[in-house]
């Protein structure tokens, strides 16, 4: 009772990782993710022999979970080059087996020191995932300030596009009109609503009017042609 002693973390090593495959004459079913191990026996299904994600067994693919690149290489917990959205992703995928499975303890390796102690590449992949939180809040911000049009083709070159209530996902009280939305350095564009009251936005020079259409009309015919 007055033991307050800290919950000791239990360190494997890789070896003793891939004991933990699954397989017949192995220790039981192990996955790691980021350099944290987790019991997957409950998902036997998925991650026991013959599963469709047996590869994640007695290892840490952490890189898979974002690439989904199942191969021999495509196996490995090396996250260099990824976008800091496939970041975000892959911690999504911890939350998941945080909430779902029993963790085990760490994986001494690239991700922890022979201590346990979290290394200087778990943190350069934490400064890359915070990047990529601040990213997803700006784009969420975006979305919600120019939400995407509704859309509808009659053929392949020829359609409309139109502002509503409800569109692009984002419920509002305005409408808006349909805009052009051009990202910096790029040709490509997205129909976007632009709320009418908002002078700076309808000025701004990435927004440009569809072409046949009244500055204030919700819905623009568009041609590809
Ligand atoms: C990057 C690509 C993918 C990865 C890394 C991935 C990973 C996973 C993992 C780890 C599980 C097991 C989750 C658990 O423990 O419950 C799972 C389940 C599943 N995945 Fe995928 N998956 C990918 C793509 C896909 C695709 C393209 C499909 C469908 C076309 C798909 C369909 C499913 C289904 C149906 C389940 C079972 C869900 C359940 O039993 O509740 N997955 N996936």
């Amino acid at each position: 009772m007055n033991d307050r002693r800290k919950e000791e973390v239990r360190l494997l090593g890789e070896n003793d990782l891939s004991l933990y495959n699954g397989e017949s004459d192995s220790n039981g079913l192990y996955l790691s993710v980021l350099g944290q191990v987790f019991d997957v026996s409950r998902g036997r299904e998925h991650y026991g022999p013959g599963g469709g994600y047996h590869l994640f067994a007695g290892k840490d693919a952490s890189r898979a979970f974002v690439t989904g690149d199942f191969s021999e290489t495509g196996q490995t917990d090396d996250l260099s080059g990824l976008s800091p959205e496939q970041i975000v992703a892959l911690f999504d995928w911890l939350a998941f087996y945080q909430k779902e499975y029993k963790p085990v303890g760490r994986l001494i390796g690239r991700y922890y020191s022979e201590n346990g102690e979290p290394t200087t590449a778990l943190r350069e992949v934490e400064e890359i995932l915070a990047e990529g939180l601040k990213l997803k809040a700006e784009a969420q911000a975006q979305n919600k300030r120019f939400p995407s049009c509704n859309s509808a083709w009659s053929d392949a070159s020829s359609g409309r596009v139109w502002c509503s209530t409800m569109s692009g996902g984002v419920h509002r009280s305005w409408v808006g009109v349909p805009r052009k939305l051009f990202s910096p350095g790029s040709s490509g564009f997205r129909c976007v609503c632009v709320q009418s009251e908002d002078p700076t936005a309808l000025n701004s020079p990435l927004l440009k009017e569809y072409e046949d259409c009244p500055s204030l009309a919700e819905s623009c015919p568009v041609n590809t042609l």
